[in-house]
């Protein structure tokens, strides 16, 4: 391990200069995923996680620093889009597995990209409203992650979460307040969405405004009750 590039409390995320990091497989030398910088360090690729281009990121950046995530961890993640997120966990459940729902035929083929050069993704051209159709496919995972920005994306990430979620499992969701009620102020439309969730019994374990990383954006990270 390089003096330079430490182990964060997340297992398989790096961090140096205020910036944070994933490791490239080698299957993947030299290949950037989104344009991302690429430091190599004893021979080992770590690959910059952009907190304006990844959600996730801005999390971590916010301080998001409690997931129980490891190598093995198998993941449902909502809203794929071309895989730039996606990529991330790839690196990081190196030995674990990545079931990407998109419904865009545009970025899914990106996606489909993505999981030729990677063993660990499953992309999923599928509508996240309907976990009925994807549930021969999708085993139950530690994690569901969503980044949706539908109005009725807290009822979409509930039902998913009740199909798919081990008992000990979390979930992150991603809320775009704008998309709950453009009428509302964020904190508000945050609220609607926690309400939801502690409703549907889930219990909030910490909620991350993302700012200055994405505009009126929150990240939520949830465990069943
Ligand atoms: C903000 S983008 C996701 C970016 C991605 N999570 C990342 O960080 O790399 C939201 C994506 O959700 C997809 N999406 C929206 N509604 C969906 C649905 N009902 N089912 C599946 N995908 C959906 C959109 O097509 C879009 O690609």
């Amino acid at each position: 391990m390089s003096p330079y590039m430490k182990p964060s409390s997340i297992p398989g995320v790096y961090s140096a200069r205020g910036r944070f990091f994933t490791i490239n497989p080698v299957s993947c030398k030299q290949i950037s995923v989104y344009g991302e910088q690429i430091k190599t360090i004893n021979e080992i690729e770590y690959r910059a996680w952009n907190p304006f281009r990844s959600k996730m990121a801005s999390a971590l950046m916010k301080g998001l620093a409690t997931l129980t995530l490891t190598q093995t961890s198998t993941l449902l993640y909502l809203g794929a889009a071309s895989g730039t997120t996606v990529s991330h966990f790839s690196d990081i459940l190196n030995k674990g597995m990545i079931y990407a729902v998109e419904h865009s035929p545009v970025v899914a083929k990106d996606l489909v990209v993505l999981a030729e050069q990677r063993e660990n993704i499953i992309p999923i051209y599928a509508d996240a409203n309907h976990p009925e159709i994807f549930e021969t496919i999708v085993p139950k995972v530690d994690m569901v992650y969503q980044d949706i920005s539908q109005r009725n994306q807290a009822d979409i990430f509930t039902r998913n979460m009740n199909r798919f979620l081990k008992k000990d499992g979390q979930g992150i969701i991603m809320v775009k307040a704008r998309s709950i009620d453009v009428s509302l102020k964020p904190k508000k439309a945050y609220e609607i969405v926690c309400n939801h969730l502690t409703d549907n019994d889930f219990n909030i374990q910490q909620v991350f405004a993302l700012e200055p990383y994405e505009k009126d954006h929150a990240a939520i990270l949830v465990s069943k009750k």
